[in-house]
């Protein structure tokens, strides 16, 4: 039986992390954690069904020691304060949360001096064998073919594109020896003119309880194909990221991508 904390247990993907746990046999939940202001501090981390016997705390460094990993389902603001409490405590993090800021990217590289720490925009095993085929399509089509990547998900999402959608269109840059930087268009309104050649476009909808739907478009003379992706239940990233943690315990220190836990390909 392997000890894992949660960051962000209170919210939708840690309440299904949550229920994910119920069924794993090599995991236990040891510790459990929202934010300073959560209105679930000190109840147990399963907000129904069987209790986990866990409560909820606000502060990690107490409470990491003796976890074998640690999952971060939280928000961006939050991460570099868990990745530093990780770091302290030696425990492997991997980071669900998506839409951090470069600070905190830092915050994870130095983090990942002295842990291992998986980087997961997507913990769903099928979104990382679509990446892979994204850049597989891109070199093969090559530059006579439009991309743009099109995603929706729930209302209440906070950050657009997707982590997902961006990891989709630097794989398709990579693949055509660019960067997303170089070649990206987030936003199309007004006269917008022609699409600049070699751009990748982005499509984003926000709508109602939709868990997750990615497409990559790829338009030539005459013909279209498209990738796409769609999550109907969250507990398909929470079975990914329970995949991934195993993984992630007994790695050396580092920065690792769930193409390393499904053997797909390049470090990141
Ligand atoms: N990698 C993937 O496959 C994947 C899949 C789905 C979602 N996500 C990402 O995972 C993250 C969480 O998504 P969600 O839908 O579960 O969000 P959510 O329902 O809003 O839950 C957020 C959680 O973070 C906690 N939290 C909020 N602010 C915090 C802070 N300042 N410090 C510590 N904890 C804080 C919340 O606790 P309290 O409010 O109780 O304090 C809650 O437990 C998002 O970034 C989302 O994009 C990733």
């Amino acid at each position: 039986m392997q000890r894992v904390a949660i960051f962000g247990v209170t919210g939708r993907m840690g309440q299904s992390l949550v229920r994910a746990l119920r069924a794993a046999p090599n995991f236990r939940l040891c510790a459990a954690f929202a934010s300073a202001a959560s209105g679930r501090l000190g109840s147990d981390a399963a907000a129904d069904g069987e209790p986990t016997g866990v409560p909820v705390a606000a502060d990690a460094a107490p409470h990491l020691a003796g976890a074998a990993v640690a999952i971060d389902f939280s928000q961006p603001e939050a991460v570099a304060a868990h990745a530093a409490a990780c770091g302290a405590a030696g425990v492997p993090l991997l980071v669900g949360t998506t839409g951090f800021d470069a600070g905190t990217r830092r915050a994870l590289d130095a983090a990942a001096q002295r842990i291992p720490v998986l980087i997961a925009p997507n913990t769903s095993v099928g979104v990382n064998v679509m990446t892979r085929l994204a850049a597989l399509a891109a070199r093969a089509l090559g530059d006579g073919y439009d991309v743009d990547v099109a995603e929706a998900h729930h209302r209440a999402k906070r950050d657009a594109p997707s982590g997902t959608a961006l990891a989709l269109g630097e794989a398709v840059a990579a693949a055509r020896g660019t960067t997303l930087d170089q070649v990206a268009v987030y936003e199309r309104h007004g006269v917008t003119g022609p699409r600049p050649p070699g751009s990748i476009g982005f499509a984003v909808v926000r709508a109602g309880d939709i868990v997750g739907e990615h497409t990559v478009i790829y338009a030539g003379e005459g013909e279209r194909l498209e990738i796409t992706h769609r999550a109907s239940d969250r507990s398909t990233f929470a079975q990914g990221a329970l995949r991934a943690a195993a993984w992630l315990i007994g790695r050396p220190a580092g920065v690792y991508g769930m193409q390393d836990v499904l053997g797909l390909g390049e470090r990141r």
